[in-house]
């Protein structure tokens, strides 16, 4: 970095004109590749929180949403064409879905009868269940066809058919280049409850001088053992089996599940994250793949608990969690560093604890509820409607998830 920083002008001005012309390459190529454009206003940021100075229409809650006069004018219908593995509602929930969103006049269905299927505002399709044989006789231009997949493209890949080109008009996935990202959890302010917005460059609090809370102290005190493991997939595309196998010469692993010998069985999920709470200083939140921004409830669920994660994955976790709220496996030269810090990190209380520090103003949301509000406000939002479809999904869901193959440490 030093050397390169006082290399010649001449070499400097060459460098950064070719990262220039690369990026600006890279970028023609993926728009044209991926996505057809039919909107001057369509950029690659998730949909917008509505603003109601956008034209909006917001319904009060005291109104009476069911009338059929204003049902027919204002209500947005969703049809959840597949089933997305055992759910028929695509996990958005049951009852009234929306109730709690600022625009909730929207209503989401399995009943492919419910009205004409070119008559729905939105369709939704699960990646893995895709089938070409299977699909709507009828589409009209306002409809929006809707690709859904929380899974990586390694685990849940997706038919290469020529019928899906150029026919979905969204997606709704963990990536963040995605209409609306779906992430497996998000930090939000404990005053506010606001949300850190994961696909937005994010700015952390500076905590330097917070206090950790005396609970999490105690807690802490009681801690002896020094890392588990839950697992139920012995061999992954990140091989993060391998890391763990070669990390657990240098320490104390306890790998529960499948792949170990000790068991914590799914139906006692919350018992043993409580176990994990109360016994261990650290656990491993090895994602299987390793793909850009997939970071999964193997971190946040733990970031729930007062266990210090230690991540392994393709995610720029800076953007996704607070500072010092998790200890990144690839940040180290090597998995004996790695065990050095960990270890020194136990035998220094004080250090140990400054992880925690988050936990006084951030806090964590895995329930996805959110999702239904941008759903429902993304379609009703007719000012900044995206009038575009993924020319080549296939590759866009392939090529265009960044995924790399394990193990990287
Ligand atoms: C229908 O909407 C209009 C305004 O948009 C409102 O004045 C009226 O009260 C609503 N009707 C019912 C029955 O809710
Ligand atoms: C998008 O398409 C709808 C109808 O399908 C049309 O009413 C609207 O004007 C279009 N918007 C833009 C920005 O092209
Ligand atoms: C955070 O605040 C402390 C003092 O309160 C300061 O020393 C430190 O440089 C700040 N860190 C950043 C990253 O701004
Ligand atoms: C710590 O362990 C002791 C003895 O097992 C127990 O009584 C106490 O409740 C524990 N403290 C916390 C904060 O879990
Ligand atoms: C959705 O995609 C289809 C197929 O390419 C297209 O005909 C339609 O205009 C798009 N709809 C919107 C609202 O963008």
């Amino acid at each position: 970095m030093y050397r390169y920083l006082t290399g010649s002008i001449t070499f400097r001005v060459y460098t950064v004109l070719l990262i220039v012309s690369l990026t600006v390459l890279c970028f023609i190529i993926l728009k044209n590749n991926f996505i057809n454009d039919n909107s001057a206003l369509y950029n690659r940021q998730p949909m917008r929180v509505l603003n109601p100075a956008d034209g909006v229409e917001i319904i009060s809650k005291n109104e009476d949403i069911t009338s059929p006069r204003n049902l027919s004018k204002r209500m947005k219908t969703i049809l959840y064409w597949t089933m997305m593995f055992k759910s028929k509602n695509f996990y958005f929930g049951d009852g009234d879905i929306f109730l709690d969103c600022p625009i909730f006049s929207c209503l989401g269905t399995n009943d492919r009868n419910y009205q004409p299927v070119e008559n729905f505002d939105a369709i939704l399709f699960h990646g893995p269940e895709l089938n070409y044989k299977d699909l709507p006789k009828k589409r009209s231009p306002h409809q929006r066809y809707i690709f859904m997949n929380s899974e990586t493209q390694i685990y849940h890949p997706i038919p290469n058919h020529p019928t899906f080109n150029n026919f979905f008009n969204w997606t709704i996935t963990y990536r963040r280049d995605a209409d609306i990202m779906r992430p497996y959890g998000v930090v939000k302010i404990i005053k506010t409850n606001e949300i850190i917005p994961p696909y937005l460059p994010a700015v952390w609090k500076n905590l330097t001088d917070t206090s950790v809370p005396k609970e999490i102290d105690l807690i802490v005190q009681n801690k002896t053992k020094m890392a588990a493991w839950f697992v139920s997939n012995c061999f992954t595309s990140s091989r993060r089996e391998n890391v763990v196998k070669r990390l657990q010469k240098y320490m104390d692993i306890d790998i529960y599940g499948k792949c170990g010998k000790l068991e914590c069985p799914r139906e006692i999920e919350t018992e043993c994250y409580e176990k994990l709470n109360d016994n261990y200083f650290f656990y491993l939140s090895f994602e299987n793949s390793l793909c850009r921004d997939y970071l999964t409830e193997k971190v946040f669920r733990v970031l729930e608990y007062n266990v210090i994660p230690v991540v392994y994955g393709s995610a720029d976790y800076s953007t996704f969690l607070p500072p010092d709220s998790y200890i990144n496996a690839r940040d180290f030269a090597s998995l004996e560093e790695l065990a050095k810090f960990l270890k020194a990190l136990v035998k220094d209380t004080q250090r140990y604890l400054s992880y925690f520090k988050w936990k006084s103003h951030y806090y964590i949301d895995t329930s996805k509820r959110y999702i239904n509000c941008q759903l429902c406000e993304a379609l009703h939002n007719n000012n900044e409607i995206r009038n575009q479809t993924y020319k080549d999904i296939y590759r866009w869901w392939t090529i265009g998830s960044g995924c790399e193959s394990g193990p990287k440490l």
